[in-house]
């Protein structure tokens, strides 16, 4: 909050509006438009929000200029280098880093929800053997709702966490069982003694009848993508999240809502479109050049995938410390990695050319976590499973902060109506 305030004046009809400003902790300040409507008879157009704050958190920061990523103050590199991912859903749902006993409790908590009711399984099982999974995901999650209403009162804080913890503790089972299902394999059960990540691999990857060996080195780096991908402040997915339970919808809905929004190709669906395009880039046997020129003419409607940010117009830190990693996971498989190459091909001829430049496009973290995701065998179409399994602890947060903001409203944008103006029904 500061005490000063902007002058807003209409020249035709001479009205005015003082409009508060507001400062958060980091970052420029926010015009407040509570009183805007009131004063002047005016609305503001905005098309795709990139000018309006439409909340106050203190989850996460973002100085897309700067290349800077905190969670509650923490950098992304010293958290995905220090941390762990269940650490970090810890600090993204409390506000603090958990000392050990903190730790363990929520641990343990967490583990005590990994199972999912076995008409969950039945639900999955459903689904036709085609099915992308990001469909069975959506569904699935959404049918939580239908399972646990022990626990459904949003106005409860207790019940809020309870769901927090829920979804925190589900997804991985739900997401391998949306793979399992789509391969015609047995669906796991969560293995307990095993960490967030490592239980996750078998549910992925183990089978019955023999034991599964887990890579140290898979999980590492499977371990990193979470944390990379855990919260990204205010993008399509969280703020549907926020707009969908601002109705009060209960927070397996909201949360389904935030996975359909992830689904796009502009935002979570970029990893496997960046593995379409490198593919497509090498059956079709198109030169770097080429596709570079294709993705500058305005007239050809392909874009680059993994490339360009809403926010960050300098680079993307994940970004730096995905392609870190990729590059150590790559080293440590074995035989060539054509897309790889490629890939490092692609980001240096768009360094070096003007118009990505120009326009500081510069590659995402999607350009990266596509490739690390793919030599962890983990199938294309799970692609964006795996950012919604990361994610969802950002969008409970979210959601449980929104609850507890005294300001909280439904959301509801205004338009510029530009259709029929009033006529009469014909006869
Ligand atoms: N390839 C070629 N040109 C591009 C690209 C691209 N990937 N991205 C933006 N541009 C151009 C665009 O044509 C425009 O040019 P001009 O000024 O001449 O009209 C300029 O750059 C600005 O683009 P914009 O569409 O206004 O930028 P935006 O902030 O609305 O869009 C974006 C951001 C991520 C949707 C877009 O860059 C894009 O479509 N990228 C490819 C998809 C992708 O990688 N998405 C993952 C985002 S990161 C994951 C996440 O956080 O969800």
């Amino acid at each position: 909050m500061t005490n000063k305030t902007l002058t807003l004046t209409d020249n035709d009809s001479g009205k005015t509006a003082e409009l508060e400003l507001l400062e958060g902790t980091h970052g420029p300040g926010c015009i407040s438009l509570k009183n805007l409507y009131k004063d002047t008879g005016y609305f503001t157009y905005d098309p795709g929000y990139g000018m309006t704050g439409s909340c106050k958190s203190a989850i996460t920061f973002i100085d897309g200029e700067e290349g800077i990523l905190l969670h509650r103050g923490y950098p992304i590199d010293q958290l995905a280098e220090k941390s762990s991912y269940l650490e970090v859903c810890y600090l993204l749902l409390y506000g603090k880093l958990p000392d050990k006993s903190e730790f363990n409790t929520f641990s343990d908590t967490i583990k005590t929800h990994t199972m999912v009711h076995e008409n969950i399984r039945d639900f999955i099982s459903g689904f036709r053997y085609d099915a992308h999974p990001m469909a069975m995901l959506v569904g699935t999650v959404g049918a939580l709702s239908s399972f646990y209403h022990d626990s459904l009162d949003i106005n409860d804080p207790k019940h809020r966490e309870i769901s927090a913890h829920r979804l925190i503790a589900k997804l991985p089972t739900i997401a391998s069982y949306c793979y399992r299902h789509h391969r015609g394999l047995p669906f796991m059960y969560p293995d307990n003694n095993l960490s967030y990540v490592e239980n996750f691999l078998q549910l992925m990857f183990a089978v019955p009848a023999q034991d599964y060996q887990q890579s140290p080195v898979a999980a590492k780096a499977l371990e990193v993508m979470l944390i990379l991908h855990a919260d990204h402040e205010q993008n399509a997915s969280t703020s549907t999240v926020r707009l969908a339970g601002s109705s009060g919808a209960n927070p397996f809905a909201s949360i389904a809502a935030g996975v359909a929004s992830l689904w796009g190709p502009a935002h979570g669906g970029a990893n496997e479109a960046v593995i379409n395009m490198l593919e497509a880039i090498e059956q079709s046997g198109e030169t770097i050049e080429t596709t570079i020129a294709r993705a500058k003419d305005k007239n050809d409607p392909f874009r680059l995938m993994g490339f360009g940010h809403r926010v960050y117009k300098n680079f993307d830190p994940r970004a730096q410390i995905i392609a870190k990693l990729c590059h150590e996971l790559l080293d440590d498989l074995e035989g060539d990695q054509p897309l790889f190459t490629l890939a490092r091909e692609l980001e240096e001829a768009t360094l070096a050319d003007e118009y990505f430049r120009e326009r500081k496009l510069y590659p995402n973290v999607d350009f990266y976590s596509g490739i690390i995701l793919r030599a962890l065998d983990i199938p294309m179409n799970m692609f964006t499973v795996m950012f919604a399994m990361a994610r969802t602890v950002g969008w409970i947060s979210h959601w449980s902060e929104m609850h507890s903001d005294p300001e909280f409203r439904i959301g509801r944008p205004r338009q510029i109506y530009t259709g029929h103006s009033r006529r009469d029904y014909p006869g």
